[in-house]
């Protein structure tokens, strides 16, 4: 690059921070007025993450969705986020940045086919992963997330048939943990299964002191090989806490943000997906779509807000209460 070029560079890079601060400054001020809150999941741009009043895991956010007193819920993460903080708060306007931002897993679990695939089971308890439509939460019996699966699958008496939807892998995971046969519906997360255990095993095989730690999204050949298996938040408190010198994470690379934060010595590595991309790690498109313009425009309109009807919500509240006074 030629001088004129990298003043040119230096140049546009200036502009950009100095663009990226007036837009923070502007999100900070519309906050206040409108006395929003922003939740941001785990999964988020590191900007989108450093901005956020509460970033946590499904359970944390749900806590927290719960627990506030903005009048305003600004989600940052996908569509059924979105609609388990209405479940819980009614009375509060929640919107997200972009309405497109939904979620493989939850889509693999339609409603129609979901009444229909119950019906083959009668007299099972229905226990769904939180990472579902607020339909499928209605037809629930109680919710779950990947930090209390096990738990919840446990609370439940050891002669009791159970269903476990939508994600297979997890559903898989929560059987062996449980000793306990599950009926599993098909889903899964298209960015968890992505991970290649055949290539997870060749950089273990480069890092030997390193620690394999895997959400259980992951399908059962990379769960496998890991030395630890958690919800996001306990992925991270993992390698805060531990004392091996690297880290390879097997789920989506937004987490890696506050890992390095939280262990700045530490080196964290991103797991490998089958396919080879440009970005050769597991990067969720949908959790992706959300920016700080977007977050920016949401809190100017108050749109696009997130709606429930009302008899829908109030079942679907009843499955996520059971599972929030377990937890
Ligand atoms: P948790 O953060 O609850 O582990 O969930 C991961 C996930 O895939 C959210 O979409
Ligand atoms: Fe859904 Fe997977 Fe993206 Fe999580 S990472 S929002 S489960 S597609």
């Amino acid at each position: 690059m030629d001088v004129l070029e990298q003043v040119k560079t230096q140049g546009f890079v200036t502009a950009e921070i100095q663009k990226e601060k007036s837009l923070i400054k502007e999100i900070e001020r519309l906050k206040k007025d409108k006395n929003a809150v922003i939740l941001a999941h785990y999964y988020q741009q590191e900007e989108i993450q450093d901005i956020a009043d509460y970033i946590g895991d499904s359970l944390g956010l749900s806590q927290e969705a719960a627990a506030t007193n903005a009048d305003v819920i600004l989600f940052a993460g996908v569509h059924f986020m979105g609609e388990t903080a209405k479940i819980l708060s009614p009375d509060k306007k929640v919107i997200i940045p972009d309405l497109n931002a939904g979620c493989s897993l939850a889509d693999s679990a339609p409603t129609d086919k979901f009444e229909a695939f119950l019906k083959q089971y009668p007299n099972h308890t229905v226990v769904s992963y939180i990472n579902c439509s607020a339909e499928i939460k209605a037809l629930s019996d109680i919710i779950c997330t990947s930090s209390n699966a096990v738990k919840v699958v446990n609370s439940l008496p050891k002669n009791e048939k159970i269903i476990f939807a939508p994600d297979i892998n997890l559903g898989r995971y929560v059987a062996k943990k449980t000793d306990r046969n599950l009926v599993l519906w098909d889903g899964a997360c298209e960015v968890h299964i992505e991970i290649s255990a055949d290539k997870l095993k060749l950089l273990l095989g480069k890092y030997p002191n390193s620690k394999l730690i895997a959400h259980p999204e992951c399908q059962q050949d990379v769960l496998d090989e890991a030395d630890f298996i958690g919800s996001t938040t306990a992925l991270l408190k993992y390698v805060a806490e531990n004392d091996a010198p690297e880290f390879i994470v097997a789920t989506e690379v937004g987490i890696i943000h506050k890992m390095k934060q939280a262990a700045p010595n530490k080196t964290i590595i991103p797991a490998p997906i089958h396919a080879n991309n440009t970005c050769a790690c597991s990067e969720c498109p949908y959790m992706k779509l959300n920016t700080l313009e977007k977050i920016h425009a949401s809190l100017t309109h108050l749109q696009p807000e997130i709606f429930v009807p009302e008899e829908t919500r109030l079942k679907a509240l009843k499955s996520v209460n059971r599972m929030l006074e377990l937890s």
